[in-house]
C-alpha cells in the first residue's frame, strides 16, 4: 500500500509540474522578445477564471476604456478613479505592468474641455490639470502613456496631414507638444508614446513619422510610437509592417504594438464605425487568421530591438470591441485558444500565402472619403472559395445562359458546374441540379458570406433547368436568365455540347420569330403563338411555305422551343447550309400545365385539339403564306407534346401528313388506320431514355411499310439537347 501511494504521489507531482510547464503563457514564450499585453475591461479583472487567464498569459495590461479622458474626468475637476483603480490594483497585486491609455484623444474626451469655445490658454490649463491628476495618481504602476492618440488624418487626399479635431482646430499641432510636455512634467520616468492606427499604411506612416520627427526636433519629449495594430487577414503585408517599423525606428527607441487584433473581414483600423457582422468562420478563415498572426509576430520578433511590448486589444472574442463575429483575437468567445494562439506561441510560419486585398473601391462610410481601410465587403476570390478538387479542371467560365455580366453559375470543359449565391443570412442553400437524384448540390457558406459549391460530377451536355432552395423556399438563381419549365420560370445552365455549332447564333440569314395573338372561341380567350418564318419568307408574296406545328412538353410553354430550344437558330443554320427546304414553325401553348402527373392517363388533349386544329391553323393559314393543306403540315412535340401529337394526328388524320414524337412515345403500326394518311413518322429520344423502345417501334413501323425514321441522341436524357438534335434530324425529312 505504502509503495503504491508513494508512486501515486510521484505521478501527481509529475503531473503538476508538467502542467506547470504547459501552463506557461505567451509572456513566457516571448520572454526573450518583448512583453505581451492585454487590454481589459472590468469583468476581466473581477472574474476569477479571466483573472487566471490574464496572469497566465500576459505581463502588461492596458485599460480598454477606464483611463480615457472622459471616464476619468467626466466634468472639470470631478475625477472618477474607481474603475481605473480596480485595474491598477490588479496590476499592483500581480506584478503586471500597466500601460496608460490615453491622455489626449478626439474621442472619449469630456465635452466640457472644448464645448465653451475656450481660449488656447484655458484649454491647455484644462489639459494640464487632467494629465497631472491621472499621471501622478498612477505613477507607481503605469510605466508608459499613450499621450496623444490618433492625431493624423485618414484622408489620403488631404493636404493637411492632421486630423481636423476640435483640439487641432483650436491649437494646431501645438496641443500635441503641450500634452507631451505636461506628461513629462507629471512623471519624468514614464515612457511617452504617440499612438495611431493604419500605422503601416505607406501614406499614413509617413505622416506619423513626419509629425513625430518635427516634434522631436523641436524638443518635444516623445519616447515611442504606438502602433495600434488593428489589422485584418488581408493585411498589412509583412513588407508594409517591416517598412513602417524600419522608418519609425529611425526616430524613436521604443515601439509598442498597443491594440493588436486581426479581423477576418476586409476592414482595418481604429475608426469607431465598422461592421460587426464578420464572416462565416470556416476552417480556411481560421487558417488565414493564424497565418496573419504568424506574419505579424514574425515581423515584431525581427524588430525586438525596438519593439518592447505587444498588446492584444481585449482578452477574448467576447470582449472584443469589434464583436465576436469578427473573430479577431487569439482566444475565442469562451477564452479557448484558437489555432492563431498556437501559431503565435510556437512562432510558426504561415501555412498559406496572404489572401488578396479587395480590388473594389472602399464603400463610403460615415460620410468620409478616401480613408484607409474603410468598410468594404470582402473581395470574392474563387481560389479561396473553391478549393481545387482532384480531377476537376480549373477552366470554369460563366454559363452562356447567365444574365449579362453575371459571373456565376460557371461551367468547365468537363461539364462540372459551379455556383455562387449571395444569401448571407441563409442557413441552407441547395441547387436542384441533382446528380443521380441525390438532392442536388449542397452549397456551403464561404468566407465572404456567399454560398458556393461545385457539382459532384460532370453533367450531361446541353441545357438544364434548375432552381435554388434557400432555407426551404424555392428561388431562381439571380445569376441566370429565366426559362419556362416545370410550370414555372426556372433558372437555366448550359453545358456546352461538342456539337453546339448546329444551334449556334451565326452570321447567316436569319428568319423571324414573331408573336401572334389569336382568338380562341372554344376557350373564349385570346391565345398566343410564336411563329418562325424562314429568312426567305415574304420576299416573294406568292411563295407558300409548309408549316410544322411544334409542341413543348409538360411544364413548358410556347416560349420554350425558340428560347432554350433555339429552334429558329437550328432552322436558320440548316437553311444556310442548304440541308432543308424552308418551312414555317408554329409554337403555341399546349395547355399541359394543368395536368397533374398521375392525371396523365385521363389527358386526352381534346380541348387543345380544338384550339390547334379548329382555331389556330385557320388563323395561320389566313395570315401567313402557307400551303394550307394536309401535305403542307406536320405536327411534332417533345415529351407531353409528343403525346398530344400522337393523339391529335391519329384523331385528325386529314390535317397533318408528317408526325414527329421527340421523347414523346411511339406509334404502333396498328394505331394508324390508313397507311396512306401519313407521309413520314419521326421518333427520337436520348440514349439515356428508352432508345430500345424507339428502335423497336421504328423497325415495326418500317416492317409494316411506313416511312419511319428513328434517332437516338447520344449521351443525353429527357432534356433540351435531345430535342434540339431531334429537330435538326427531323427537319430534312419533312415535306418531301
Ligand atoms: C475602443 C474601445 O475598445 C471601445 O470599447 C470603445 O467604445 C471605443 O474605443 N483606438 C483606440 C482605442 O485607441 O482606445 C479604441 O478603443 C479602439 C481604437
Amino acid at each position: 500500500m505504502k509503495t503504491i501511494s508513494k508512486s501515486l504521489l510521484t505521478l501527481l507531482l509529475l503531473a503538476t509540474s508538467s502542467s506547470a510547464v504547459w501552463a506557461q503563457g505567451l509572456k513566457d514564450a516571448y520572454k526573450d522578445y518583448f512583453m505581451i499585453g492585454v487590454a481589459v475591461n472590468q469583468r476581466n479583472v473581477t472574474n476569477a477564471e479571466q483573472q487566471a487567464l490574464i496572469k497566465r498569459e500576459f505581463n502588461s495590461m492596458t485599460c480598454e476604456n477606464d483611463m480615457k479622458p472622459e471616464p476619468t474626468e467626466p466634468n472639470e475637476g470631478q475625477f472618477n478613479w474607481e474603475n481605473a483603480d480596480r485595474i491598477a490594483n490588479f496590476c499592483r497585486a500581480n506584478g503586471i505592468k500597466l500601460r496608460g491609455h490615453c491622455l489626449m484623444w478626439h474621442s472619449q474626451i469630456g465635452r466640457w474641455m472644448t464645448s465653451d469655445n475656450p481660449t488656447k490658454e484655458v484649454f491647455y490649463q484644462r489639459m494640464k490639470n487632467h494629465i497631472q491628476a491621472i499621471v501622478s495618481r498612477y505613477k507607481d504602476v503605469v510605466y508608459c502613456w499613450d499621450v496623444v492618440n490618433e492625431a493624423m488624418t485618414d484622408d489620403k487626399n488631404a493636404e493637411d496631414p492632421y486630423r481636423q479635431s476640435v483640439m487641432y482646430k483650436l491649437c494646431g499641432d501645438e496641443f500635441i507638444a503641450k500634452a507631451f510636455q505636461f506628461a513629462r512634467e507629471a512623471d519624468p520616468n514614464a515612457l511617452l508614446f504617440y499612438n495611431d492606427y493604419n500605422e503601416c499604411d505607406p501614406v499614413k506612416s509617413k505622416r506619423i513619422f513626419n509629425m513625430v520627427k518635427k516634434m522631436k526636433d523641436a524638443g518635444v519629449p516623445i519616447d515611442g510610437i504606438g502602433m495600434q495594430g488593428h489589422y485584418n487577414i488581408y493585411g498589412p503585408t509583412e513588407k508594409e509592417m517591416d517598412d513602417a517599423i524600419t522608418l519609425y525606428k529611425t526616430i524613436v527607441k521604443h515601439i509598442h504594438v498597443t491594440e493588436l487584433d486581426i479581423r477576418v473581414n476586409e476592414e482595418m483600423g481604429g475608426q469607431l464605425r465598422f461592421s460587426r457582422e464578420g464572416v462565416n468562420v470556416t476552417d480556411s478563415v481560421k487558417q488565414h487568421l493564424a497565418d496573419q498572426y504568424a506574419r505579424v509576430f514574425n515581423v515584431f520578433r525581427k524588430h525586438k530591438d525596438v519593439v518592447d511590448c505587444v498588446t492584444f486589444w481585449n482578452l477574448g472574442d467576447r470582449d472584443s470591441w469589434l464583436g465576436a463575429a469578427n473573430y479577431p483575437l487569439p482566444f475565442d468567445s469562451e477564452y479557448k485558444p484558437k489555432m492563431a494562439y498556437e501559431y503565435i506561441k510556437d512562432m510558426k510560419a504561415p501555412a498559406w500565402d496572404l489572401p488578396k486585398r479587395p480590388a473594389r473601391p472602399a464603400r463610403p462610410q460615415g460620410g468620409r472619403r478616401g480613408g484607409f481601410g474603410q468598410q468594404q465587403r470582402p473581395p470574392f476570390n474563387p481560389n479561396l472559395a473553391f478549393p481545387e478538387l482532384p480531377g476537376v479542371k480549373e477552366d470554369f467560365v460563366p454559363s452562356e445562359m447567365n444574365q449579362p455580366g453575371q459571373q456565376y453559375p460557371q461551367v468547365n470543359s468537363q461539364g462540372y458546374a459551379r455556383f455562387r449565391v449571395e444569401a448571407p443570412d441563409a442557413k441552407e442553400v441547395t441547387v436542384s441540379l441533382g446528380l443521380g437524384g441525390r438532392g442536388g448540390t449542397k452549397l456551403h457558406k464561404t468566407y465572404d458570406g456567399s454560398w458556393v459549391g461545385t457539382t459532384e460530377g460532370p453533367m450531361d451536355e446541353g441545357f438544364h433547368y434548375y432552381h435554388l432552395s434557400i432555407d426551404g423556399g424555392t428561388f431562381n438563381d439571380p445569376g441566370t436568365c429565366n426559362y419556362y419549365g416545370s410550370t414555372r420560370w426556372e433558372s437555366g445552365i448550359e453545358i456546352p455540347a461538342h456539337d453546339k455549332d448546329f444551334y449556334a447564333l451565326k452570321n447567316v440569314p436569319h428568319g423571324n420569330v414573331q408573336q401572334v395573338l389569336f382568338w380562341s372561341e372554344s376557350t373564349k380567350t385570346c391565345r398566343r403563338a410564336f411563329v418562325y418564318t424562314p429568312p426567305s419568307y415574304g420576299k416573294n408574296k406568292k411563295e407558300k411555305f409548309p408549316v410544322l406545328y411544334l409542341q413543348h412538353g409538360w411544364g413548358e410553354d410556347e416560349t420554350a422551343w425558340s428560347t432554350q430550344g433555339h429552334a429558329n437558330l437550328i432552322m436558320d443554320n440548316l437553311i444556310a447550309e442548304g440541308k432543308i427546304k424552308p418551312f414555317i414553325i408554329v409554337m403555341t401553348y399546349g395547355m399541359t400545365n394543368n395536368i397533374q402527373f398521375g392525371g396523365l392517363q385521363q389527358f386526352t388533349a381534346k380541348e387543345f385539339e380544338t384550339v390547334l386544329v379548329d382555331e389556330l391553323i385557320p388563323y395561320i393559314d389566313a395570315n401567313f403564306q402557307t400551303i394550307a393543306k394536309k401535305d403542307g403540315r406536320a405536327m411534332a412535340g417533345l415529351s407531353m407534346g409528343g403525346m398530344e401529337t400522337k393523339t391529335i394526328t391519329l384523331r385528325r388524320p386529314e390535317v397533318f401528313a408528317y408526325y414527329g414524337l421527340l421523347s414523346g412515345g411511339q406509334y404502333a403500326p396498328e394505331d394508324i388506320k390508313d397507311k396512306n394518311q401519313v407521309k413520314m413518322i419521326f421518333e427520337s429520344c436520348g440514349s439515356k431514355e428508352n432508345p430500345e423502345g424507339i428502335k423497336n417501334s421504328v423497325n415495326s413501323l418500317k416492317a409494316a411499310g411506313f416511312n419511319a425514321h428513328g434517332y437516338i441522341s447520344e449521351g443525353t436524357a429527357h432534356e433540351f439537347l435531345t430535342w434540339r438534335r431531334s429537330l435538326k434530324e427531323m427537319a430534312p425529312l419533312l415535306f418531301k
